[in-house]
């Protein structure tokens, strides 16, 4: 197994410690018929803050070394106070690595100077940038009481703090898959068992004529371990799917990425109002 597969493994198994409902997707994709070579990942996400030394391109650039490069494409989330850029490897069975970040300069004092501690302990701790930030833990253990204060002020801040710079989802490509059709049939197979989607912007995000449609299920609560051994649960990731078209005159599929579909991507991971 190359270098790169191995930390995807890892990358993975990390990642299903919060996003329960993939593994379990695997499981009831594989029992349809799927296989190792049919479950390839669209792309891949990560989330960061806009700070010196653990800025996206920063973390991007970690991948290069394995042959991707940096798509010329910004994508910008002015209301989430987002930005974010796409690297991508020659090889199409490896995903994209997707990186968003989030802009502190919006937000109120408390919560900035709470998120700059945090980007001050990972500069510390990988003074150079290599994978295994994705892998380790960035930081300390967060104070529960700094989750609640700061999670409904920015869902993205919380989960970032509590969970660290790691993967945020997956991405199921649902062209490869042998045994659906599309994205619909797909979304159907989830829910007969008994999986929830993210219906924020309608179930499926764009159309065959904007080139990508993409799902996703909803996140839910996993166990969180908070600083003083403090033991609670916070909202986990979720998985998402992706079926791509080809671009009109091209045998070749659209790579990019729709922001307004993301957007509402995003919420996928949104604690839901009760
Ligand atoms: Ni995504």
């Amino acid at each position: 197994m190359t270098e790169l597969n191995q930390f995807w493994r890892r990358a993975w198994d990390r990642y299903v410690q919060l996003a329960p409902d993939a593994d379990r997707i695997h499981t009831l994709l594989k029992k349809n018929g799927e296989t190792d070579a049919s479950l390839v990942n669209d792309h891949v996400a990560f989330r960061t803050f806009q700070l010196p030394g653990i800025g996206r391109h920063e973390l991007g650039a970690i991948f290069e070394k394995w042959g991707y490069k940096l798509s010329g494409e910004t994508l910008d989330f002015p209301e989430k106070k987002l930005k974010a850029n796409y690297w991508i490897h020659p090889d199409r069975d490896q995903p994209k690595v997707f990186i968003s970040e989030l802009e502190l300069g919006n937000f109120p004092a408390d919560l900035q100077d709470w998120i700059r501690g945090l980007g001050e302990q990972a500069c510390k701790r990988f003074p150079k940038l290599n994978e295994n930030i994705f892998l380790e833990p960035s930081w300390d253990p967060i104070r529960a009481e700094d989750y609640e204060r700061f999670y409904p002020k920015s869902e993205y801040a919380g989960w970032t703090g509590a969970f660290g710079i790691q993967v945020n989802h997956f991405t199921i490509f649902v062209n490869r898959l042998k045994t659906f059709g599309s994205l619909q049939d797909l979304n159907t197979f989830l829910k007969s068992n008994d999986l929830k989607l993210n219906q924020a912007g309608g179930e499926v995000k764009g159309t065959p004529s904007e080139l990508l449609e993409q799902s996703s299920t909803e996140a839910r609560k996993v166990p969180c371990e908070f600083a003083g051994g403090v033991k609670k649960e916070a909202m986990g990731c979720y998985y998402e799917f992706a079926r791509r078209y080809t671009l009109p005159g091209s045998s070749e599929l659209f790579q990019g990425f729709i922001p307004k579909s993301a957007d509402k991507i995003f919420e996928s991971n949104f604690e839901k109002k009760k």
